[in-house]
């Protein structure tokens, strides 16, 4: 772990920046509330949060990236540079930092980003790809010659990667994430019941029903789910059965089934069967959700296992992987076609 000091993973919903000799030193929601006019800052992170739809219209709420694009580079920006500046704040020495980029970002934004961090006092920055952070962070023995598959599932997108022998079989990522979850909700409950809800409304049914087993009666387990109604305009509070949000989001997890299913027929036999045999690691908070786990497993017919903190499992590969890049320069054993693409990069920033 020598020389790798800060790894950051920058995902639509929360960034996680990791020390390997302390573990996870910031985890906050990717949000901040600015004043409409003038733009100054008056919240950010955990304290942002809440106030997503409930700001008056002098204040707006920012996220500025989401389904996994910079969808506001300035204010990416400076997220990135409030959040460095209160982890490095009483840093000696300058930190070197590898960092996963949002799957979708390009090749510009990934600089923007690069040069945004340069400015918060480190040494040097390193990009690592995403599903390869999740797979080392998850702690896959990804030199061994069998398919380790990992099924990234996050706020605004969701990841696949098949790794053997230190490389990339096959990776695959599409725009599906926790968000398309809380809006199938919210689509759910306005056009079958009338109610409206809120996008935090919305995340908390989710939660609540990702932790209800899909094998138990669909007609228990009510959930209370305050909003208005779409009628009357009138403030109130629709009860409705777990089984019937289930329903809710049962397309969006076929969807997510079949981007594994696309990324296993991308592979060789002999690597989808390691897949069918070992099973597939799961990273991302979305995988916090059993029913979802669940549900994946009964429709690949694949056993699926959670990783431990699967939220920070990005943001710890990242500062593993770039710390491999390093013993391979050194010419430690690596096989080098993992992190080819990172060391480019890296040398490219010199
Ligand atoms: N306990 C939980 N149960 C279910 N879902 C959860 C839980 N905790 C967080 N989530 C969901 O996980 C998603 C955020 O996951 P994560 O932090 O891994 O995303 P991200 O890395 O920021 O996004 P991305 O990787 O897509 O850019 C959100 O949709 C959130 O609602
Ligand atoms: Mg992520």
């Amino acid at each position: 772990m020598r020389g790798i000091d800060l790894g950051i993973d920058l995902g639509s919903s929360n960034i996680v920046i990791y020390d390997p000799r302390r573990g996870v030193v910031l985890d906050e929601p990717s949000v901040m509330t600015v004043d409409a006019e003038t733009g100054e800052m008056i919240a950010i992170g955990r304290e942002a949060l809440p106030m997503i739809g409930r700001t008056p219209p002098s204040l707006k709420t920012i996220q500025p990236i989401r389904k996994g694009v910079i969808s506001d580079y300035k204010m990416t920006e400076r997220m990135i540079q409030h959040y460095m500046r209160r982890v490095c704040a009483y840093k000696i020495f300058r930190p070197r930092v590898s960092l996963a980029m949002p799957t979708a970002a390009t090749g510009m934004e990934q600089r923007l980003v690069q040069d945004a961090i340069s400015t918060c006092g480190v040494r040097q920055v390193v990009l690592v790809d995403q599903p390869v952070a999740a797979a080392v962070g998850a702690g896959l023995d990804v030199g061994q010659a069998r398919g380790s598959m990992t099924l990234n599932i996050g706020g605004g997108t969701t990841s696949i990667a098949l790794l053997t022998l230190g490389g990339i079989a096959s990776v695959h990522a599409i725009r599906v994430g926790g968000d398309n979850f809380d809006e199938a909700i919210i689509r759910y409950m306005r056009y079958r019941h009338n109610h409206w809800v809120g996008p935090l409304t919305a995340e908390r049914i989710k939660r609540e029903i990702g932790c209800r087993s899909m094998a138990i009666p669909s007609d228990t387990f009510p959930v209370w789910v305050p909003g208005r109604s779409t009628e009357t305009g009138l403030p109130g509070i629709c009860s409705i059965p777990a089984g019937e949000i289930h329903e809710a989001i049962e397309d969006l997890v076929i969807t997510v089934g079949d981007a594994v299913v696309t990324a296993l027929e991308d592979s060789l036999p002999e690597l989808a069967g390691d897949v069918v045999a070992h099973g597939i690691m799961l990273t991302g908070r979305m995988s916090l959700m059993p029913a979802l786990r669940e549900r994946l497993e009964e429709l690949l017919g694949v056993s699926c296992r959670i990783a431990g903190e699967p939220g920070s499992r990005v943001a710890a590969g990242t500062t593993k992987a770039a710390a491999a890049l390093r013993e391979l320069r050194s010419g430690a054993l690596l096989n080098p076609r993992l992190f080819e693409s990172e060391e480019e990069r890296e040398l490219e920033m010199g």
